[in-house]
């Protein structure tokens, strides 16, 4: 067996600015980098287009489980990955106020995340990946190399969230609305009895307020050469 190739696990809540820090430390170091929450809001994406009750879970279950989804990096700088759901491009469908709303509830659910989290780990059985979401450290490589627990204040991530949406050319919500629903959000993703949303105890805390996404990428890559160049 060859030893797997290093991991890098990015964790922690809602517009911290994973996805574009995870881009481009990946693209820094030459490795490959997976937005695990996008295969969330997928099968999210499936169970409201089925039109059943989303408190269902052994509905839920069956839905994520034939459910294909494939990710692919968007060739456009800046772009959230490509997503196909059963062959599909639901890259923008996934992000709408709708799917945002309803994934905490089918992300909450065992029968969900033990599906996605053992494709997450074939996905990255060979290592050589940035794996960004809410507990690639704690539970889906909880042996990673590196591990980063990114965050910053709600008022911060609901300023991020807003310009990312109008980006999208979707309408934006106010500031106060975006910052509730970010909070509420948190209080879900964190509270739910499986992978919550937790600091592994060995991860690197990295506040981002005040920071540009330059330094923030550069300090991952530090760590990262400390690390697993000169271990
Ligand atoms: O990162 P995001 O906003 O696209 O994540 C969507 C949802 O999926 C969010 O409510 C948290 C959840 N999620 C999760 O529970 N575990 C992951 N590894 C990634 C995302």
């Amino acid at each position: 067996i060859t030893p797997r190739k290093p991991i890098i696990a990015i964790d922690g809540p809602a517009g911290a600015g994973k996805s574009t820090v995870t881009k481009q430390v990946a693209n820094k170091l030459g490795l490959l980098f997976l937005d695990t929450g996008a295969m969330y809001r997928s099968v999210t994406l499936a169970v409201l287009r089925e039109g059943i009750d989303l408190r269902d879970r052994d509905k839920v279950r069956e839905i994520a489980a034939k459910s294909k989804i494939q990710l692919f990096a968007n060739p456009i700088a800046g772009k959230p990955m490509q997503v196909l759901l059963n062959g599909e491009d639901v890259t923008t469908e996934i992000r709408t106020p709708e799917v945002t709303a309803n994934v905490s509830s089918i992300a909450a659910q065992a029968g969900v995340r033990e599906i996605l989290v053992k494709q997450q780990q074939m996905i990255g059985q060979t290592g050589g990946v940035v794996m960004e979401g809410r507990d690639i450290g704690t539970h889906v490589f909880p042996d990673a190399e590196v591990k980063i627990f990114l965050t910053a204040s709600a008022g911060e991530r609901a300023k991020r969230r807003q310009a990312d949406l109008i980006a999208q050319g979707q309408v934006a919500p106010d500031l106060a609305t975006l910052e509730r629903e970010i909070q509420e959000r948190d209080r879900k993703d964190s509270t739910r009895d499986h992978s919550p949303l937790v600091k592994s105890e060995d991860a690197t805390l990295v506040n981002t307020d005040g920071l540009s996404i330059e330094e923030v990428v550069a300090a991952i890559v530090n760590l990262y050469e400390q690390k697993v160049q000169n271990p």
